[in-house]
């Protein structure tokens, strides 16, 4: 999985030099470019030479949930996670590569080309940076703690995390919105944050949650999934962060919904 995700990265590092991918739009605002497709593609044929015929889960080129309630492997993956910073040359960009088994993630990696950092684990093994054991941050207190976050493209779908981001900047030391969920999740593995919450789905988080869960850190899904569902991979409104300071977030961002949850899959209006 490192060889394919450090090949992945060594496409995604080229395409930005070159500069002249194409861009399109899906859903209305989501941008995605070529490489994208590509890079899933290559993850892909990658996959099927080592493993033929196991399920695969990814965003551009098999994006269909519902995989997730099949029992057996799974291999779940996001050829680049932050496409708008790889679009706009920003250095927060990683490749997601998971692989699951019976809804629960085993084998975790996500590398990021521009900012040299491979992220791996192996559930009840720990997590690696560079290949090096890390571990999250200690804080304990929410006033001490540096938050990360992230936004739905939609932009009609925003207001109900302006609230939450309203009441984390009142308690936490500052917040972060660096462009990559599975990136955000290792860092909070690797202490460069506290904690981070956001609606994601299941290629943006499933690497990212097992290595920052094996770096010590506390995750949890703010609301229960619908009965029978693999809770890991199927809930939403994820948070993640240092032990002591889970359940104030939690608590804390429950708060500000106040009734008004928020589902990256299927949010309502506000
Ligand atoms: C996005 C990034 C971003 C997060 C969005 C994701 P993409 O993934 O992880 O940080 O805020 O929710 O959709 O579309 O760049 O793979
Ligand atoms: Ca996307
Ligand atoms: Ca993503
Ligand atoms: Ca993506």
């Amino acid at each position: 999985m490192m060889r394919i995700a450090r090949q992945a990265g060594d496409m995604i590092v080229q395409a930005r030099q070159q500069q002249n991918f194409t861009r399109q739009y899906k859903g209305g605002d989501e941008l995605v470019t070529e490489v994208d497709v590509a890079v899933d593609q290559m993850i892909a044929d990658e996959l099927e030479s080592l493993f033929p015929g196991e399920a695969r889960l990814t965003e551009e080129l098999a994006p269909d949930r519902s995989q997730l309630e099949q029992r057996g492997s799974l291999w779940i993956v996001d050829p680049i996670d932050g496409t708008v910073n790889f679009a706009y040359g920003h250095a927060h960009v990683a490749i997601s590569i998971a692989w699951a088994v019976d809804g629960e993630v085993h084998l975790g990696v996500v590398h990021a080309p521009f900012l040299g950092e491979t992220f791996t684990a192996v559930r009840g093994q720990g997590a690696q940076l560079n290949e090096q054991p890390m571990a999250c941050s200690q804080s304990k207190t929410l006033e001490r703690s540096l938050v990360a976050t992230g936004f739905p493209y939609a932009r009609d779908r925003r207001a109900p995390l302006i609230r939450r981001l309203n009441h984390v900047l009142h308690a936490c030391r500052d917040v972060r919105r660096n462009g990559s969920a599975a990136l955000d999740l290792c860092h909070v593995g690797c202490g460069q944050l506290d904690a981070y919450y956001e609606s994601v789905l299941p290629w943006d988080f499933a690497a990212g949650l097992l290595i920052a869960r094996e770096a010590g850190a506390s995750t949890s899904h703010l609301y229960a999934c619908p009965e029978g569902l693999p809770a890991e991979l199927y809930g939403e409104n994820l948070l993640v962060s240092a032990p002591g300071i889970h359940a104030p977030l939690a608590n804390l961002l429950r708060d500000a919904d106040a009734g008004q949850r928020f589902d990256a899959g299927h949010a309502p209006n506000p």
